[in-house]
């Protein structure tokens, strides 16, 4: 049996897993697995890697995506700039590091801006956020981070909100908070909404409620936005891709 699986804590409900089984179901998949371990701390893996061999391929989730990195033998180039892994193969004893948030981003948002490449804002500057910055930078498109803090590489939405010529001249925006999230929906980053155009471009991150507040804003204005669904899948997606190289 080919086996593959999830580290992170706590792992209460897990997309992954309901995917890859339903993947292999549908698929006429028989010789693959994919199981949860809910491992408080990273370095557990060691022990899971050693015990069976059997295991081909891990998934790596919150709070571990940047734990793991000690763990693995070699890392794939982007990787490297973005500080986190999400996705390891095990091949022939050796461990090999990859961050498929970022490939499935990048996939997913190509094709959706159809060839523009307007100037962006990140909202939020967590774990996935690394992810979102090394896909533009592939992607040759320039952005801002914005963050609650001060800090010297990014502004703050007071920063947004005093200078309207930011949103004037950025017109993709992407959410990587876990603002609008279910059950808290009404939730939403604090950017200016009147501000929002024909021409602006929200990317959110959240997937569950499928049109988060803030896309709809933006769809008000008649602007375009998408929800992290595809992202999700695309990811998920490179990961089995990665699994069977
Ligand atoms: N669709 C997908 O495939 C996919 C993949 C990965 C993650 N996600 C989603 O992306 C979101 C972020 O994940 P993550 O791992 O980056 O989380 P994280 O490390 O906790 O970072 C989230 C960032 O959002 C900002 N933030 C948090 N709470 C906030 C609040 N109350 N108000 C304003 N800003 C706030 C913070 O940035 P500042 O401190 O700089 O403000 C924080 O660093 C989650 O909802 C996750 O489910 C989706």
């Amino acid at each position: 049996m080919r086996k593959f699986g999830l580290i992170g804590h706590p792992l209460t409900h897990s997309f992954s897993k309901k995917y890859f089984t339903e993947k292999f179901e549908k698929e006429g998949i028989k010789d693959c697995e994919y199981e949860l371990y809910d491992i408080p701390n990273a370095f557990e893996l060691d022990e899971i890697l050693n015990d069976d061999p059997d295991i081909e391929g891990i998934n790596v989730t919150i709070p571990h995506k940047e734990d793991v990195i000690a763990l693995v033998d070699d890392l794939e180039e982007a990787c490297e700039e973005i500080g986190a892994v999400n996705c390891i193969h095990i091949k022939d004893g050796v461990r090999t590091g990859y961050n498929t948030d970022y490939i499935g981003f990048k996939n997913s948002l190509s094709p959706w801006l159809g060839g523009v490449k307007p100037k962006a804002l990140i909202l939020g500057t967590g774990g996935a956020s690394k992810a979102i910055k090394q896909a533009l930078v592939d992607l040759d498109i320039e952005f801002l981070s914005v963050s609650r803090s001060e800090d010297a590489d990014q502004i703050t939405y007071e920063d947004l909100a005093a200078d309207p010529e930011i949103m004037k001249s950025h017109h993709l925006i992407v959410n990587t908070t876990p603002l609008g999230t279910f059950p808290k929906e009404e939730g939403m980053p604090s950017i200016p909404l009147e501000q929002f155009s024909p021409s602006h471009f929200v990317y959110d991150l959240v997937y569950n409620p499928p049109v988060t507040t803030l896309m709809k804003a933006c769809l008000d204005a008649g602007g375009k936005a998408k929800n992290g669904h595809e992202m999700l899948i695309l990811q998920a997606e490179a990961s089995w891709e990665i699994w069977n190289s």
